[in-house]
């Protein structure tokens, strides 16, 4: 072996060594080869943008051909899109379902093609056993459940003895929705203090989540002690609305959102909004190492959760750190 190649090889390794000794993830090996159709539901919130840029990052490390298409909020451009999947013949496909109904007949062509399915983040219903393989995506009713359990303290510290909340949901039969109210609804159904005045249709987006709070100010003014909105960009359209009518969002009405993005998180340190639950969109690697177990016929985890946490007015939210989304 030349000199110069014999350097070359000791440096290299010396930079690996060095490497595992700064805890810095090791790169994964690249593979050749394979395709993984990914159908997108939109760009509706930071959260699905940091989930798409996640995906997208990590096929790249892993070294994935990704076929990425967004539905722009659409159910048909997804079925439409899981259809050009099969007609490429991709190895994989993965997709965040908009809604949890109406997937049966595109799920039923993949498997006849034979082309494996991974549900991203959100769950959806089929006639059938056996036509997805896996889901990677957060816990959404434990999700509800830590923003209610939140509530029930931040209601034992305040000395509250009634409490009248307003939800604003994501989008109808999705399974954030579904889910985060389901989580929610049960745990404050042990506690007698707790009302909901109405809960109402935001579909994950800033501009509902304004004319919702509109609407809710309208109709029960300052009987409203909480907001329970299904994600952050519902919460930051709702908050200039509560400070337009007057109230002090964060003291005279407590918000809880769900999420965790930049912007949100800057907004509970400035004490406007109370507590945050945790949704992490960074799905992709793990994404990313089921794909390739898929390709290879291994057998993958049935349900892979991330685990979340709660950032609240509990905790010194000085020392939360950046949220990279
Ligand atoms: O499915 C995850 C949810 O979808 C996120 O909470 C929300 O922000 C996004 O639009």
């Amino acid at each position: 072996m030349k000199k110069n190649k014999l350097w070359s090889m000791a440096i290299a390794a010396i930079l690996a060594l060095s490497l595992v000794g700064c805890g810095k993830e090791a790169e994964p090996a690249k593979e050749d080869g394979i395709l993984l159709g990914v159908s997108q539901i939109g760009s509706e919130s930071a959260w699905r943008i940091g989930n798409t840029r996640d995906i997208e990052e990590q096929a790249d490390r892993y070294g994935i051909n990704l076929m990425m298409e967004n539905a722009n909020q659409k159910q048909e451009n997804q079925i439409a899109a899981i259809r050009r999947f099969i007609a490429y013949k991709v190895d994989v496909i993965a997709f965040s379902p908009i809604v949890e109904e109406g997937w049966d007949n595109v799920l039923k062509e993949a498997k006849e093609a034979g082309i494996p399915v991974i549900l991203v983040d959100r769950e959806l219903k089929t006639s059938q056993q056996g036509l997805t393989t896996c889901l990677i995506g957060a816990d959404f009713y434990k999700e509800g459940v830590m923003a209610a359990e939140y509530l029930i303290r931040k209601a034992d510290s305040l000395g509250l003895e009634h409490v009248n909340i307003v939800e604003i949901t994501g989008t109808q039969n999705s399974t954030p929705m579904v889910q985060r109210q389901a989580g929610f609804f049960d745990t404050i159904s042990e506690d007698s203090r707790m009302n909901i005045l109405e809960s109402i249709d935001g579909d994950f987006l800033k501009s509902r989540g304004a004319e919702c709070m509109r609407y809710l100010l309208d109709t029960y003014g300052d009987t409203i002690d909480v907001v329970y909105s299904h994600n952050d960009e519902m919460t930051l359209g709702a908050l200039p609305e509560i400070e337009k009518a007057d109230f002090v969002p964060g003291q005279d009405i407590i918000i809880i959102s769900i999420d965790g993005g930049q912007e949100a998180i800057n907004v509970l340190k400035e004490g406007k909004i109370n507590c945050v639950v945790e949704c992490t969109p960074k799905l992709g690697k793990a994404l990313m190492e089921t794909a390739l177990k898929l390709k290879a016929g291994e057998a993958v985890e049935p349900v892979i959760h991330p685990e979340e946490e709660v950032f609240s007015d509990e905790q010194d939210t000085s020392l939360i750190a950046p949220r990279g989304y």
